[in-house]
């Protein structure tokens, strides 16, 4: 049982919805507020306490909702204002929590803001963007980068003036240092919450305040991340600013006046001390940010521990990590991590829900749902048009999700075309795990359940526990170890006294241990110990 002390976000399990690829229940091959309505019933028997919707807001979609146009309505295409507080209210009634993806960073090209924006330079919201001056020979006024490559900057011919994107030039930047859009936050902000919205996942919350002189960001050397190679300069200017942490407390005390509380998640793809910012205080800022040196890092004892570790060291206390293996950006993990083994999988969702903290499991992850390439003439996400084929984009962690084999494979109507393919729904569905006890998704409903009832894989303390090389054991709380063994080969174990309460194979479950361990490759065992 749940601590009744403990705020609700810590012990939850979350879950991601990608709506346009979760389910359709109008039959135009996009996903919809219907269809996660229509899918509560899974969520609720898998055992999630929360989701974390991608954006549902009005968008023209040159980046798939993130661009938005209009913060306080819904996207037609994916339902209505109605839907959604029904939504809410059904899913409330399921003991499931919802929460809206918030885009504060920059807006749609169309948004009203923008375009009174570029207007004139005279505009009423000319500072609600961030304009400038070319150079003198009329290059962009500084040397930022897009994250989606090629210059921050685009002109406007007809004010004279570039303004800054991060992404593409459909999402012009706001100005954060403008009192006007802090304030108009805080109003979005509360048009949500007051609507029973559980808090929100901020979408770049590290790079919404630049500077204020829009220095030049300083080039990449060989020490720098990868990112920060491919682009030639780090990140030091245009984003990563001191000051962003105003806005954070600013919002933690607008979710503050809410009961019960509300959470903010950033997206916060930092190395883990500066992640360790993002916590603030520890009770001031974000309450949980997502961790992407975990995300990225390898399938490896030594180099996910040593994540883990930093990061139990590094987070100011009272602050609470999050664990997380996919998202609608990052290659899944069944892939990336697992390779598409089951084993592999099932080792990968232990370690995500026997960490201290709280996991955030991304839609499919539950019944090791892979990538799935997308063609060539089939692809919608726009860093994959711009730079296929050195680059597919996102698009192959975005395929809908299989509800069961055969044509619509249960996301569409069998003779609807999808917005984006179906993968191999034979292969993997939701339907066919659902009546085979030993598939992934009863692991996985298995491993919550079993969280769920046992307070130390909730909340108790974490410490690494020396274990052989290629395994990696941990300590949670008083009675609880996990291990996990990460090597492609057989591994011993010291010595245990306990009992098996769940493993990656389930004929070991409930067997008592006394002595010596041994782990075959991929395996994984929680053990209640004595
Ligand atoms: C975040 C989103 C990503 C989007 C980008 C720009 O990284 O997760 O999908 O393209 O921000 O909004």
């Amino acid at each position: 049982m749940s601590d009744p002390g403990e705020p609700w976000w810590r012990t939850a399990v979350l879950y991601q919805i990608y709506p346009r690829s979760f389910a359709d229940s109008d039959a135009d091959g996009q996903g919809d507020i219907g269809g996660i309505i229509a899918h509560l019933d899974h969520l609720q028997w898998l055992g999630v306490d929360g989701i974390w919707l991608s954006p549902i807001t009005v968008s023209p979609n040159a980046d798939w909702g993130y661009d938005v146009a209009d913060f306080c309505a819904v996207q037609p295409d994916l339902g209505t204002m109605a839907e959604f507080d029904l939504l809410v209210a059904r899913a409330g009634e399921r003991g499931i929590r919802v929460l809206l993806d918030l885009v504060p960073n920059h807006t749609s090209d169309q948004h009203p803001w923008f375009v009174d924006s570029r207007s004139s330079r005279t505009s009423p919201r000319r500072d609600w963007y961030v304009w400038a001056d070319p150079r003198a020979d009329g290059a962009p006024p500084n040397n930022w980068v897009s994250s989606f490559g090629g210059p921050a900057w685009t002109l406007d011919p007809a004010t004279g003036q570039y303004y800054l994107h991060n992404h593409l030039a459909e999402q012009p930047d706001l100005n954060w240092w403008n009192d006007e859009v802090r304030t108009c936050f805080d109003t979005i902000l509360a048009f949500w919450l007051d609507r029973g919205v559980a808090g929100f996942r901020i979408d770049v919350c590290n790079i919404i305040v630049k500077d204020a002189q829009l220095r030049d960001n300083p080039p990449a050397t060989e020490e720098d991340d990868f990112e920060a190679q491919l682009f030639g300069q780090r990140p030091v200017y245009n984003g990563n600013r001191p000051e962003v942490h105003d806005v954070l407390r600013r919002w933690r005390r607008v979710t503050g006046r809410y009961r019960p509380p509300r959470v903010l998640i950033g997206e916060t793809p930092v190395k883990v001390d500066a992640l360790a910012a993002y916590y603030g205080n520890g009770d001031d800022e974000l309450h949980l940010a997502f961790n992407f040196p975990f995300i990225t890092a390898p399938f490896q004892a030594d180099a996910l521990r040593g994540v883990v570790e930093d990061t139990e060291r590094m987070l100011p206390p009272g602050a609470w990590p999050a664990w997380t293996g996919s998202n609608h950006d990052m290659s899944r993990f069944a892939t990336r991590w697992a390779d598409g083994d089951g084993r592999r999988v099932r080792a990968a969702l232990l370690m995500l829900l026997c960490l201290r903290g709280t996991p955030v499991l991304y839609q499919g992850d539950e019944i090791g749902l892979g990538d799935w390439p997308v063609a060539p003439d089939d692809l919608r996400d726009p860093v994959g048009v711009r730079y296929f084929p050195a680059y597919a984009g996102r698009d192959a962690m975005r395929t809908p999700m299989p509800w069961r084999r055969g044509p619509g494979g249960g996301f569409t109507d069998p003779g609807t075309r999808p917005w984006l393919p179906l993968g191999d729904t034979a292969g993997c569905n939701v339907d066919d795990q659902r009546s085979d006890p030993g598939s992934v998704l009863h692991w996985a409903r298995d491993l919550l359940a079993l969280r769920r009832r046992t307070p130390d894989l909730q909340t108790g303390a974490y410490r690494s526990v020396a274990a052989p090389d290629g395994v990696w054991a941990w300590q949670r709380g008083s009675r609880f170890l996990v291990v996990l063994n990460l090597g492609d080969h057989e591994a011993v174990l010291d010595s245990v006294e306990g009992d098996i309460r769940i493993g990656t194979d389930r004929g070991r479950d409930g067997q008592s241990l006394s002595g010596p361990v041994s782990l075959r490759e991929w395996e994984g065992l929680v053990i209640e110990t004595r």
